[in-house]
């Protein structure tokens, strides 16, 4: 199962996991409609739909054997009907019944990006019915904070808008289920971004075989430098952990290593970014020159 994980990584990790929505129930969210199938090697789906120019990405996956995950790929403008949404975001695993799995969907996500989910506060505060992601959005326009719950056969979700995370920044982290609060903070600078609480183990409520799936789809479970458990990053955009994790990712032996674009000589926090894995170098630091993505002392 280990294998299947690092397989996953590498299938799947180029997802864009801050646009995350949600797994949804498969077949019923495409509403007859089908995805395009990529193949083993493909591009990532969101990748493909950005060409496309649609505003939702819906993906599907299905084991091919031991060679991989075959990937459907639907672009769509039409949102994911919220009665389909899955409880809990492993139920969009790829299947190993040969089976195509349920579908997890995304979209460039803007102002908001999806964060993790938690237990419900337990407050009674149901909020604002919306059919999109969008809708929630718009109604938190002047906020920092959006929740969405949603629940069990529901075709609209619960909206609420907070400046603070303070009612659930002490609630467990979830894998989503019905009823949790799924948070999406306004778009912050990644690296504020991977220092974001880390998520530990105590809090996942992750059932039998289902127990190595720690993140949500193309997020990666790194180790935490200091402590037990692991945080979920993007290693594929996190320019302080870009290509991998930094030390090492969870339950992996010989995991590929990251790098911290941000720690290189000469950059700033500012001038680099981490693209496809790969740290790319828009400008360097005082009295250093940008020469062939590298930082040079300047009159060197
Ligand atoms: C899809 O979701 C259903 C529950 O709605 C679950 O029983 C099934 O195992 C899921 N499929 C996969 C491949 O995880």
């Amino acid at each position: 199962m280990l294998t299947c994980v690092a397989l996953l990584g590498f299938f799947l990790n180029t997802v864009l996991a801050y646009d995350y929505i949600g797994c949804f129930f498969r077949p019923g969210v495409l509403n007859g409609q089908e995805g395009v199938q990529q193949g083993i090697f493909s591009v990532s789906c969101p990748d493909y739909c950005a060409t496309q120019g649609t505003i939702y990405t819906y993906e599907y996956d299905r084991w091919s054997g031991d060679v991989g995950i075959d990937q459907w790929c639907l672009c769509t403008d039409s949102p994911p009907d919220f009665q389909y949404i899955e409880d809990g975001w492993y139920n969009c695993e790829p299947s190993n019944s040969f089976q195509p799995g349920n579908v997890s969907v995304s979209a460039h996500l803007v102002p908001f990006t999806f964060t993790y989910c938690c237990e419900s506060p337990g407050t009674n505060e149901l909020g604002t019915r919306v059919s999109t992601v969008f809708q929630c959005f718009a109604e938190c326009s002047s906020y920092q904070y959006a929740s969405l719950v949603y629940k069990a056969g529901e075709t609209q979700g619960y909206c609420s808008c907070f400046d603070l995370d303070d009612r659930w920044a002490n609630q467990p982290r979830t894998t989503c289920h019905l009823g949790d609060w799924n948070i999406f903070q306004r778009a912050v600078q990644p690296s504020g971004f991977a220092k974001r609480q880390p998520r530990d183990r105590g809090g996942l409520d992750i059932k039998d075989r289902k127990d190595q799936v720690f993140c949500p789809l193309g997020m990666t479970a790194c180790n935490l430098e200091e402590a037990e458990g692991y945080e979920c990053l993007d290693t594929e955009l996190d320019p302080e952990s870009c290509g991998g994790c930094m030390h090492g990712q969870y339950g992996v032996v010989d995991s590929l290593e990251g790098t911290d674009c941000t720690a290189l000589t000469g950059t700033t926090l500012y001038s680099v970014t981490c693209s496809s894995g790969r740290c790319v170098m828009t400008g360097c630091g005082d009295d250093y020159d940008l020469i062939d993505q590298s930082c040079m002392e300047a009159g060197k």
